[in-house]
């Protein structure tokens, strides 16, 4: 892997996962009952930290990502800015808006690498692996409480699981970038597998999550669900 790919690869995948980081960690937060408010703390201060590796590495970004990849949408959708407005107004819960807000303004351009912006790339993903391996540690004891009957928390198992499973995958493809290691062809047919289960169980999540009433939802949620699996 050259010093291009490896700034690129780095941005890219910063941008795409410490997003839903941090969306994991205010999940987290919201679902604990009164009893585990500790827990709600050590969540909230999960999110404030994935929001600062993120703010940084917009910063970063800006004027150094392809075009390519804004024009994928994978980072936020057009809704995203609305969405955690309205869900930090409904929660109470702080929401950084401004690093989205600098999202959207983000400039592609042509990476030009130096060495003070590998050393600046290098030093975020080493300071984020132990981030993320910690993140595994926190969501793996609530869901070992939660199957034991020792916790409740509004989130699913399977959310539990999901959560855990996409952190896993941000951690592995993090370490890779970060050794330099390529990726062969098995790897990214493994990613788009896992991508494509992964999407299922999101169909899977908004249908348990609707109001029985909404019966066009159940039954489109449903479809994607399928879909998904096909
Ligand atoms: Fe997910």
């Amino acid at each position: 892997m050259n010093q291009t790919d490896y700034v690129r690869l780095s941005l890219e995948l910063h941008l795409f996962f410490d997003r839903i980081m941090k969306e994991h960690s205010f999940f987290l937060e919201t679902a604990f009952m009164e009893k585990d408010k500790d827990l709600k703390r050590i969540a909230a201060d999960f999110q404030k930290s994935f929001s600062n590796i993120l703010s940084r590495i917009v910063e970063l970004a800006n004027n150094n990502i392809n075009q390519n990849f804004l024009n994928a949408g994978e980072m936020i959708t057009n809704n995203t800015l609305e969405a955690e407005m309205k869900t930090s107004n409904l929660s109470g819960i702080e929401i950084d808006s401004n690093i989205t807000r600098k999202q959207i303004e983000l400039r592609s351009g042509i990476i030009t690498v130096n060495e003070r912006l590998i050393n600046n790339i290098s030093n975020i993903n080493r300071r984020t692996l132990p981030l993320i391996q910690n993140l595994i540690s926190l969501k793996t004891n609530i869901l070992n409480s939660v199957l034991s009957c020792k916790m409740y928390t509004t989130n699913y198992p399977l959310l539990i699981t999901h959560i855990i499973n996409e952190a896993k995958m941000y951690y592995n493809l993090l370490n890779k970038i970060e050794k330099k290691e390529p990726f062969n062809r098995k790897y990214i047919y493994e990613q788009e597998l896992f991508w494509n289960n992964i999407m299922k169980e999101h169909a899977e999540f908004i249908r348990g999550l609707l109001d029985p009433t909404e019966k066009e939802l159940i039954t489109q949620a449903n479809k994607y669900a399928n879909k998904a699996i096909a």
